[in-house]
């Protein structure tokens, strides 16, 4: 975001209403697709309760220092990613192309799966008879695998997507978002009491929260669970894209930002969690295996629409998808606007223009992934591809290069003023604490597991 649209947003106190606007704001982007869509299949494929514990630690050991570090460069520098990792010294500035990148990458997948939740919206809207057959696995694949409907859904979700940047999405998104995310909270609630009081379920909670050493076998190893928890981590909570930075600029000194980071820690691993105890025991009692990856939620989901009452099954779907799609649709603005902002101030084009090549951009590449997915690009998955390739390699470096910046360029005692800055004495509890591990723990287990995951690949 330009100098002048900082300026205008900080004169402008009644967009970032406050701390609750800022708290909103932060959680609506990091619940999204990844809560729900991404997190359940994760757990499914990387051996279940094993997973959750490894992402439970790696949330409160790595997500909760480096976010907090995210926001405190933020705020403290009050400039755009590029230019806030540049203000102690220049070459820092190459951490924001690597968050340009990557949210370009995800951009482009995450419009693809924001396309086929409108077309399951649309279907139960329609009374729900494009499943009718109950074969839900070959409903999802044959209509992913297919060519133009799936392409003309990614078109609908990025023109609404534009459309919402173009009109100025502060003001809309963020009063949406209030009352839209406690009602996705309360829906997803609603599910995962049908979901586990299905025949079968309990096969489903005892996978979530039962650790079973047996699977980690059939997964990628325990190392390999540990690499998915970790990039999962960065996906859900949306470090490394220079998100953390840019809100905090908007931050006032007198928001906490200790208290702010539990809460949008903690808020998004529940939702994820209800998300897990929503979709795998219903996987369980539909009889189904839980590793089959992206297509998890558009597999099972279905089962547990149609295990309600007739009609109620198909509003409770539309409200559901819905929500979900509403929830996408912030985040993929948040993620778009990463690379608007760098365009509109490097290239000095107008705002409107650099948010259209960037939504045209990404919906070209969009259509590849989509193609990808019916085999036409050579069987390779285009998806998924992106998807770890960001997520296991691109934000994980982001994070290492954010914990040498805050532990040895910028200083740990530095960065703990501006966390303090709220408070009276101007120390923060557990302060010492953060500083060692933002300097040694943090960076070191995601260096072991970048390693890993690059060696992993090429061996
Ligand atoms: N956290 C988002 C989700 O869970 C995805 C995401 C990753 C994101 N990085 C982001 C969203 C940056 C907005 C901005 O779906």
């Amino acid at each position: 975001m330009k100098t002048k649209d900082v300026k205008e947003f900080r004169s402008n106190s009644g967009q970032w209403s406050g701390k609750f606007g800022f708290l909103m704001a932060a959680v609506g982007s990091a619940v999204g697709l990844g809560n729900i869509w991404r997190f359940p299949y994760l757990a499914g494929q990387q051996g279940g309760a094993i997973f959750l514990i490894a992402y439970v630690l790696i949330i409160a050991i790595v997500g909760f220092s480096l976010m907090i570090a995210e926001f405190a460069i933020g705020r403290h520098a009050a400039k755009n990613v590029i230019d806030a990792y540049g203000a102690k010294k220049k070459g820092w500035g190459a951490v924001g192309i690597v968050s340009c990148i990557a949210s370009f990458l995800i951009v482009s997948y995450y419009s693809v799966i924001g396309g086929w939740i409108i077309r399951y919206a649309a279907g139960y809207f329609d009374g729900g008879s494009f499943a009718e057959s109950g074969d839900y696995a070959s409903v999802f694949a044959s209509f992913t695998g297919g060519t133009w409907e799936p392409i003309v859904c990614l078109f609908a979700f990025m023109a609404v997507c534009l459309v919402i940047i173009l009109l100025g999405v502060q003001n809309g998104i963020e009063r949406f978002n209030k009352v839209l995310m406690p009602l996705l909270f309360v829906m997803l609630i609603f599910v995962m009491i049908v979901s586990l009081t299905m025949d079968g379920a309990a096969e489903g909670v005892k996978f979530f929260i039962v650790p079973d050493f047996d699977r980690v076998e059939s997964t990628g190893g325990i190392m390999g669970i540990f690499l998915a928890a970790l990039g999962q981590a960065f996906y859900s909570l949306s470090l490394g894209l220079g998100i953390g930075t840019t809100y905090g600029a908007y931050a006032r000194k007198d928001i906490s930002l200790s208290a702010n980071t539990t809460l949008i820690c903690v808020s998004d691993t529940l939702v994820a969690m209800i998300a897990g105890f929503a979709i795998l025991p219903a996987v369980f009692a539909a009889g189904a295996e839980p590793t089959v990856g992206p297509g998890l939620v558009f597999v099972t989901l279905p089962s547990v629409f149609a295990a309600m009452p007739d009609v109620l099954g198909s509003i409770v779907a539309v409200v559901f998808f819905l929500l979900v799609l509403f929830a996408a649709i912030t985040s993929a603005i948040a993620l778009i606007e990463v690379n608007v902002s760098v365009i509109t101030e490097k290239f000095r084009i107008p705002r409107k223009w650099s948010a259209i090549i960037i939504v045209v951009a990404a919906t070209a590449l969009g259509i590849i992934v989509s193609l990808s997915q019916g085999g036409f690009i050579g069987g390779v998955d285009v998806l998924s591809l992106f998807d770890t390739f960001s997520n296991t390699f691109l934000l994980p470096l982001a994070g290492i290069l954010t914990c040498i910046y805050v532990g040895y360029v910028w200083k740990p005692k530095n960065a703990l003023a501006e966390i303090a800055a709220h408070t009276e004495n101007g120390t923060v509890k557990l302060g010492k604490l953060w500083s060692l591990n933002i300097r040694t723990l943090c960076p070191a287990l995601i260096a072991v597991l970048f390693v890993y995951g690059i060696v992993d690949l090429f061996i």
